[in-house]
């Protein structure tokens, strides 16, 4: 090979090397992008999801403008405190706020709590509206004096019996679209998938301690 045609090789690789270089450059650059949206998309989309891997699955399924009318309509002549128990993009939480009362979400998805604050902002109720990322099943909801769940079949038992032991008898739960399993509702509203139902906290507390005195006093008659 001649001194000219080896200058003309050696040139010609030096591009080569170029090319290839900048092509792997924009590989990672493509690496990162695709990536980082990957990990993104699933920081956004994994709360959402999350539930539904959980024992007891309650997926964020926001309440119909009628159901929170309903709502609103039943706890009309209640004030003080609310609590939205899984409270979505908090729209009962603002609208409760918007009729007087001082309402708060407790919410497992915190991209949910977050744009609920913000909303709260914008609709100026952030002063009587809290919002808080939590699990119900770990919140105690002592301090509340009115109660709404919109909830799943699977969960309410065991809400029955954690509500009863927590509220105080001034209490009055509204259920939206699933009522309670045991506990007799004082009144409903709305039909079809936007009914409410009404439950007075004196009765269903009542109602536990009977039913535990009389499971104490069967246990007595069995032990004696
Ligand atoms: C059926 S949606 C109701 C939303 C809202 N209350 C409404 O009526 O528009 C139930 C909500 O509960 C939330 N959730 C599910 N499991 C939860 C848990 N263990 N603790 C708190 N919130 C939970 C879901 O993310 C969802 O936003």
């Amino acid at each position: 090979m001649s001194q000219e045609e080896l200058f003309l090789d050696s040139g010609q690789n030096t591009v080569d090397v170029k090319h290839s270089k900048s092509r792997s450059r924009l590989g990672l650059v493509v690496t990162g992008v695709v990536g980082g949206s990957l990990v993104a998309l699933y920081a956004v989309a994994a709360p959402f999801v999350a539930p539904a891997l959980r024992k007891i699955c309650l997926p964020f399924v926001p309440a119909t403008t009628a159901q929170v009318e309903n709502v609103l309509k039943v706890l009309r002549t209640r004030s003080g405190t609310l609590v939205d128990i899984g409270s979505g993009d908090g729209r009962i939480v603002i609208a409760a706020a918007k009729h007087g009362f001082l309402a708060s979400g407790f919410e497992l998805n915190p991209w949910l709590v977050w744009y609920s604050r913000y909303k709260a902002w914008r609709e100026g109720v952030h002063r009587s509206t809290s919002f808080h990322i939590s699990d119900l099943w770990k919140v105690s909801f002592a301090q509340y004096t009115n109660v709404v769940i919109f909830g799943v079949p699977q969960m309410m038992n065991q809400l029955e019996v954690k509500l009863a032991s927590e509220l105080p008898s001034t209490a009055k739960v509204v259920a939206c679209r699933f009522p309670f399993p045991t506990w007799i509702p004082e009144h409903t509203a709305g039909e079809g998938i936007d009914t409410v139902w009404v439950y007075d906290a004196k009765t269903f507390k009542s109602a536990l301690e009977h039913g535990s005195i009389r499971k104490m006093t069967q246990q007595h008659d069995t032990d004696s």
